[in-house]
């Protein structure tokens, strides 16, 4: 056995977050500026080789049992259902999923599960088509549902929903998108919004907290802890009306979650990060051009983790956001 991804205060990754691409379709407020972002140079890219080379390294050598897709858009990846079928390929088999904003699912699910990817999470931050338009700056809600309502009969379950609530946009609309997840079966988490946007917008003001989110709900809903373990997942859960639908609250800004992270970071042009909010990242790419050897690449990506600080500082007097806007880290 070879040493995983410790870091110096215990925690063990065995979660693996890949973006894909750094490039979306959608122009979410909250994400990025309307004419999109300076998208990284093709060249700068990991290939799907040199991407396939890190991943069993991940899986082989560091302990890596779960590897999630992300963007960007990660369906706007060329060649991602051979992709997919490439990584569920891998021995050990990791558990495979994928967090995308759903437009174009609806023709690629049952593609993408057949060649190996095991669930999915969509983002959907509103039901309403006017308040779509307004805060993805695109006129795709309907893409995004059928995207859902084909993951669902594809069978990459349990299809979870990711939802942001912004003040003056969306934050009245948490009870409409609950009700609309219990009603077709999927699980809802809302996400506390994170200082993480391209355009550097964000402010503890602007953030609606997980405890408003939970109040909106409780004047409809009863909730009740979910009784299944959490682990190291983001979302607190709780059951509605008694069960069986739930839903989740990933309050990553007023009840960080940063002491039981089992989470490492790829991003797509080959940077192990070993947080969202950390700017020490270390350039794999390089080695894989350079023809590293399989265990020096297993060492630097090892000495990155150990590195992993003990949590974000978002709380903190002085923080400042990282380079990196989300869409080029991957949620
Ligand atoms: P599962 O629970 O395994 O389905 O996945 P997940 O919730 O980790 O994945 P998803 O990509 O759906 O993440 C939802 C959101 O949780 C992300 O967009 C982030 O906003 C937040 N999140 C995920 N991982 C982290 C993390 O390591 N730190 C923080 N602060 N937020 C995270
Ligand atoms: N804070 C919290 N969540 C965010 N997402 C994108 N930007 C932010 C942010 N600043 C969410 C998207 C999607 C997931 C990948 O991350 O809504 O659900
Ligand atoms: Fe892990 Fe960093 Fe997220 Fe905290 S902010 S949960 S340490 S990735």
């Amino acid at each position: 056995d070879t040493p995983g991804l410790i870091d110096s205060f215990g925690r063990v990754a065995t979660d693996l977050r890949v973006s894909l691409t750094d490039r979306c379709n959608l122009r979410c407020t909250y994400c990025m500026p309307a004419e999109g972002l300076d998208w990284m140079p093709g060249e700068q890219v990991l290939t799907d080789d040199e991407l396939l080379r890190l991943l069993r390294i991940a899986v082989e050598r560091l302990g890596v049992t779960d590897i999630r897709l992300t963007g960007g858009e990660p369906l706007l990846r060329p060649g991602l259902e051979r992709l997919v079928g490439e990584i569920a390929a891998l021995a050990p088999r990791p558990r495979l999923s994928m967090t995308t904003n759903g437009i174009g699912l609806a023709k690629r699910a049952r593609a993408l599960a057949a060649a190996g990817l095991d669930r999915i999470n969509v983002s959907l931050d509103t039901v309403d088509e006017e308040t779509f338009r307004n805060l993805t700056r695109r006129d795709r809600l309907s893409h995004v549902l059928d995207g859902l309502a084909a993951a669902s009969e594809a069978g990459l379950a349990p299809v979870k929903v990711n939802a942001v609530l912004l003040r003056g946009t969306n934050e009245h609309e948490a009870a409409d998108l609950l009700r609309f997840c219990l009603e077709h079966g999927y699980h809802l988490r809302f996400i506390e919004q994170m200082p993480l946007d391209a355009q550097h917008g964000w402010n503890r003001a602007g953030m609606v907290t997980a405890e408003e989110i939970l109040d909106a709900l409780r004047a409809e809903f009863t909730l009740t802890p979910s009784p299944s373990a959490r682990g190291g997942a983001p979302a607190e859960r709780w059951l509605v009306d008694g069960g069986p639908g739930d839903v989740g609250v990933i309050a990553s800004v007023t009840r960080p979650f940063c002491s039981a992270c089992e989470r490492t970071r790829l991003t797509a042009d080959g940077a192990v990060r070993s947080c969202l909010f950390s700017n020490a990242e270390t350039d794999l790419r390089a080695l894989v051009r350079a023809g590293a050897r399989e265990e020096e690449i297993a060492n630097a990506w090892r000495q990155t983790m150990w590195a992993k600080l003990a949590g974000h500082e978002i709380n903190e007097a002085g923080f400042a956001q990282p380079i990196r806007p989300m869409s080029a880290i991957g949620g």
